[in-house]
């Protein structure tokens, strides 16, 4: 399946309008096409280097229908594979995380080690003779795989462009909080992961790009008391386009400060903060009540901090939408706190997500509904014409033509004063529609 040149030239026209046709969320043969044009060659989240603690580590993964074995090798090495027996190709390891010094397959019993070498073949010389050659049928390695700061990614384009050059601009603001602490982040526990309705765009784009939803969506958590009441609050701040579909959204408050200085982290370890970052990062970071953003195309984060006593922990999580069809995904969040942090710290913020983020979180449930509820609604004949007869498109003009960015922001990339905008949503479309029609 391809895009028709008429499909390429409505959807630039439409963009460039500020528009989004709607079928591009349910169209199955769009899925298609995005498996291979976007995730087989952009840069896939993994998971952390600390959930492979010691050699024979291993976790299984998956980039979208691609199951993905992780492991940590005798030598400390960290190396992936493509978790399918090179014989029959069955899955090998169907357990989420463990040890061990070998995998062995259960169908007829090939052993593999943890760098992938067939070290052991049932009855081999005698069944496939006297030169049976192990050596060329040992697991595929995935064929790229980088860290950034402790976060393990996985490319299938061997030609891609170097995980650094693809983070660019977004890596000044990962280092914000990945970077801010002597020893890093670490996960804890094991990511939570359950199976949702939605189209993986749509749940980018709502944390890289959409602070707008957050006064009505979130609306139970200021009558809970865990959000402020000012219908405004998630605007302030600014809203930053990062380039290759990245963007953050860096929420603060209407004077500019936060009254949770560096996220309500412990106070004994800004001298530390103030190490390991810049100053214009700091800046950003004391002041910062929300940083939440998105590393196209499926992998989304936020630091935060909430209103109420008992929620000022920060807590921060990191998110793959595994897409399962155009409108079904599984979602998988990492927790992930300060390694340097007190104990006591570390738990507190852990309950904080819980209540709020993850799969029983209050902020969840709210997001979840909404983003069932677009699938739902963008499947039928009115919603899938191609021909737009039916004004089937989606509205992205918010910020579109009437705001300037802010030349006085400190951190890289195209900064706008205010996260109540589309530039971020527009961008991640602009880059979509670049990878789908690159040959
Ligand atoms: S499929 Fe794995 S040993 Fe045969
Ligand atoms: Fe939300």
């Amino acid at each position: 399946m391809t895009l028709t040149q008429k499909d390429i030239q409505q959807l630039k026209e439409k963009m460039a309008e500020g528009y989004l046709p709607q079928w591009v969320l349910t169209d199955p043969d769009i899925f298609r096409l995005e498996q291979e044009k976007i995730f087989a060659r952009t840069w896939h989240f993994l998971g952390h280097e600390s959930e492979l603690k010691e050699p024979g580590s291993y976790v299984t993964r998956w980039i979208v229908n691609d199951p993905v074995l992780l492991v940590r090798t005798q030598t400390g090495q960290i190396k992936a594979f493509l978790n399918s027996c090179s014989h029959r190709g069955v899955r090998l390891c169907t357990e989420d995380f463990g040890n061990k010094r070998a995998f062995t397959c259960p169908y007829h019993g090939w052993t593999y080690d943890l760098d992938g070498n067939l070290i052991g073949i049932v009855a081999g010389n005698k069944v496939f003779g006297q030169n049976v050659n192990k050596e060329a049928w040992g697991l595929r390695p995935i064929p790229r795989l980088a860290s950034y700061q402790g976060m393990i990614f996985a490319n299938l384009d061997p030609n891609a462009m170097s995980l650094e050059e693809y983070l660019g601009d977004m890596k000044w603001y990962l280092d914000i909080i990945l970077g801010r602490s002597d020893g890093g982040m670490e996960v804890r526990g094991v990511p939570h992961r359950w199976i949702a309705k939605g189209n993986w765009k749509m749940t980018s784009e709502n944390f890289a790009a959409d602070p707008y939803h957050v006064q009505m969506t979130h609306r139970s958590t200021v009558e809970m008391g865990i959000t402020p009441k000012d219908p405004l609050y998630a605007s302030y701040g600014h809203q930053v386009v990062l380039g290759n579909g990245h963007g953050i959204n860096v929420i603060t408050t209407e004077s500019g400060q936060s009254p949770n200085p560096f996220q309500g982290t412990p106070e004994a370890m800004w001298p530390m903060f103030e190490r390991n970052l810049s100053p214009a990062q700091l800046q950003v970071f004391r002041n910062a009540t929300v940083l939440v953003g998105g590393v196209y195309p499926n992998l989304s984060f936020i630091s935060s901090v909430n209103g109420s006593e008992e929620y000022k922990y920060n807590h921060v999580n990191f998110r793959v939408w595994r897409p399962l069809g155009p409108d079904r995904m599984e979602i998988w969040v990492w927790f992930m706190i300060d390694r340097a942090f007190p104990e006591s710290y570390k738990e507190k913020s852990y309950q904080a997500f819980l209540r709020t983020f993850g799969a029983s979180g209050t902020l969840e449930q709210d997001d979840t509904e909404n983003w069932a509820r677009i699938v739902e609604a963008s499947g039928g004949i009115m919603a899938r014409d191609k021909s737009l007869s039916y004004n089937n498109v989606l509205n992205y003009l918010m910020g579109f033509g009437n705001l300037e960015p802010d030349a006085n922001f400190p951190g890289p990339g195209v900064a706008y004063p205010t996260t109540y905008t589309d530039a971020v949503a527009r961008s991640m479309h602009e880059f979509w529609l670049d990878l789908m029609t690159r040959e």
